[in-house]
């Protein structure tokens, strides 16, 4: 066999087409795509490289836009403001109803061709795939579908205090307390309102059963709000708060997990992206680290899907790049390599999932048998719900109660009630 080894000129001039060959190709097909997103913890960072190398391998060029800030808040202000100036991005992350809101704005731009090239209709549940649609348009590409009822812990921490994974929120209460005992802080919060009220849904669930889940916080109907149900949820979520630490105001979700790594805190409620903030420390499910369902919450999920909203662009390079970046996201390789790191499962249906974690396998279980038994719900927090003024109102009641403790259950009831007529 012989092997043609070029000569250094040879392997000049060769380097020199090739440059030449992709600078045209350039012109007229590579484009920029610039990506608004709030993943900005080392594990969110690690899942989102995973798509620029993508883009970039398909000779595009990464413009990452990241807004620090967990539950998108800040990030959303941002995005507002640059689509207001005439300046969107190629895509945002933007999620659940807001998708509609954003659209009917006349600011997001149809991806339909990408989705039936690539047959996402039959990809995707259909609950999903309706929300990723505008007037029956795709505006929008899924990333993956996180759950938010988990309860992570540190199962070394726990055996010291000689403490169980609480399965019940009176058995929350007895690890919380022989945690507390032990010297450790038994849950790891940080106060911000998208985490309060993250811990506030899951109590509602957990406590109040699905039935009363949907009534009250996505129905928002009045007299579930103000009836005795509510005031036992909000009596429970009171009581959590003493036992979080006094530096938890304002603390950044990673931040509350890394105490749980470390083993100065027991528990953390939170989704399932805290699990990539383990997995991204090196940790183990079910040896270093512990999940399970939220107290009282086994037979529900608790769904939150990413998204990215796809805005109208100019120039047939940008909107090549857009495309590319629309089918990248529901690709095989993009699904399984962002939700390793992410924490979430495939939005995409019948992935193989054995790369995956115990966790995510155990989610993607519950996920299928929860849409069957009818107890998949919307994540109130997480956007998934009802409309952005809705939810920042009633988020804001949540949080101003767990900060207030002179504020009575009743009292918050009443200003629940009211925020919920907020749309
Ligand atoms: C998003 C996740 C993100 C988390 C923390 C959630 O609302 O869906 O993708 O990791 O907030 O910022």
């Amino acid at each position: 066999m012989t092997t043609h080894r070029p000569t250094p000129r040879r392997a000049l001039l060769a380097v020199a087409a090739t440059a030449a060959t992709m600078a045209l190709c350039g012109a007229a097909r590579a484009g920029e795509v610039e990506v608004l997103h709030y993943w900005t913890s080392g594990s969110e960072a690690k899942a989102a490289a995973a798509l620029k190398s993508m883009l970039q391998a398909k000779g595009h060029t990464w413009r990452d836009f990241a807004v620090a800030g967990g539950g998108g808040d800040s990030a959303m202000t941002v995005l507002k403001s640059r689509v207001v100036s005439g300046n969107a991005p190629a895509a945002g992350q933007i999620k659940g109803p807001s998708l509609q809101e954003w659209a009917a704005e006349g600011v997001l731009a149809s991806i339909d061709d990408v989705a039936k090239a690539e047959k996402w209709d039959s990809l995707l549940p259909k609950q999903i795939a309706d929300v990723m649609k505008y007037k029956g348009s795709y505006v929008a590409a899924p990333l993956n579908v996180h759950r938010v009822n988990w309860l992570y812990a540190n199962p070394e921490v726990l055996k010291k205090a000689g403490a169980k994974l609480p399965a019940n929120w009176d058995e929350f209460f007895t690890t919380a307390e022989a945690l507390k005992k032990a010297g450790v802080i038994p849950l790891a919060h940080g106060g911000q309102n998208w985490q309060d009220f993250t811990i506030f849904e899951s109590v509602a669930l957990g406590l109040g059963g699905v039935d009363f889940y949907r009534k009250a916080l996505v129905q928002l109907d009045a007299a579930t709000l103000n009836g005795p149900t509510m005031e036992k949820v909000l009596t429970t979520f009171r009581r959590i708060k003493g036992y979080t630490d006094k530096n938890a105001p304002g603390r950044d979700w990673n931040l509350a997990t890394g105490m749980v790594v470390k083993g100065e805190a027991g528990m953390q409620l939170m989704g399932d992206w805290a699990k990539g903030e383990f997995m991204a420390a090196g940790k183990q499910p079910g040896k270093d680290f512990v999940c399970t369902a939220a107290p009282g919450s086994a037979g529900a999920f608790t769904f939150n899907v990413d998204s990215l909203a796809m805005f109208k662009v100019k120039g047939d390079d940008k909107v090549k790049a857009q495309k590319d970046l629309a089918a990248a996201v529901m690709s095989p390789q993009f699904q399984e390599a962002f939700n390793i790191n992410k924490g979430s499962i495939p939005v995409r249906m019948n992935m193989d999932l054995s790369k995956f974690d115990d966790c995510a396998k155990a989610s993607a279980k519950d996920f299928a048998a929860s849409a069957q038994a009818g107890t998949l719900v919307p994540s109130i927090a997480h956007g998934m719900a009802v409309p952005a003024s809705v939810e920042g109102a009633i988020k804001d009641v949540v949080s101003q109660f767990w900060n207030n403790d002179r504020m009575t259950p009743k009292e918050a009831m009443s200003r629940l009630a009211a925020a919920a007529k907020s749309s």
